[in-house]
């Protein structure tokens, strides 16, 4: 394991996703430790190892308030590959929270996106964790999305549906949208940890690391926030 600083953002290089699960988790030891009571939660394979850590651990949640990233639009919320089902498969039924949020990917857009933002507006995030999407979304925001988004709609790029179509039967069964999260809302966490694991994810990192601050790149906005960690595999940090 090893530690550079890009300026305001610390990265922590792991061998694999599994010591990156075990790093991470003591991340969110530390901010539990020091009273965090909201956490920003992400779905998807990266965060996998951090949510076994969590499950493993005796850290308690029952006090505390998850706040998710992100859902697809047209799942209900018992549909095996949306993400109520995923995080409650991966941390809920063995960590509950004393409240989780998630979009409501059923539910009308205005009413939807009103209701998260009110949510986000009442339960400020202490620490916001995040996976990177291989064009460097965070959350479902795709590259071009405004970085004065709050929660919103968002149509799926095709290399994002490429990327997730492996959770589903096929290609035509992926949904096309999601409600997300919008930057500013991630921005508003007090700190943020973000995991990339695997050569597809390298850069994407690169870009998030060495790149201009641009709204084609979502993830080089982190180069603005007081208090980034990033945990990478020697995969994804193969070009920085
Ligand atoms: C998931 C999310 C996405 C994923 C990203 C990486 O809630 O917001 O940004 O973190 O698509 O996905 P994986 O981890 O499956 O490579």
């Amino acid at each position: 394991m090893s530690f550079e600083a890009f300026d305001n953002i610390r990265v922590i290089k792991v061998k694999d996703k599994r010591e990156g699960g075990e790093k991470a988790f003591e991340i969110v030891k530390e901010a539990h430790e020091s009273g965090a009571v909201v956490f920003g939660l992400a779905t998807g394979s990266t965060p996998e190892t951090l949510y076994r850590e969590i499950r493993k651990s005796d850290l308690d949640f029952s006090d505390k308030t998850a706040i998710n990233l992100d859902e697809y639009v047209g799942l209900s919320p018992k549909h095996p590959q949306s993400y109520h089902v995923f995080m409650d498969e991966h941390l809920f039924s063995v960590k509950p929270f004393k409240v989780s949020f998630i979009p409501n990917g059923m539910e009308d857009e205005e009413i939807e996106i009103a209701r998260y933002n009110q949510v986000i507006r009442e339960h400020p995030i202490d620490l916001q964790i995040l996976g990177i999407g291989t064009n460097a979304h965070i959350g479902f925001n795709e590259p071009g999305t405004s970085f004065d988004t709050h929660t919103h709609k968002v149509k799926l790029t095709q290399e994002t549906v490429d990327a997730n179509k492996r959770y589903f039967e096929s290609e035509t069964d992926v949904p096309g949208y999601a409600y997300s999260m919008g930057i500013q809302s991630i921005l508003s966490a007090k700190k943020i940890l973000l995991m990339a694991y695997g050569e597809n994810k390298a850069e994407a990192i690169e870009q998030t690391l060495r790149g201009p601050v641009t709204e084609d790149v979502p993830s080089s906005i982190l180069q603005t926030h007081p208090d980034v960690v990033i945990i990478i595999d020697e995969a994804a940090a193969s070009r920085v």
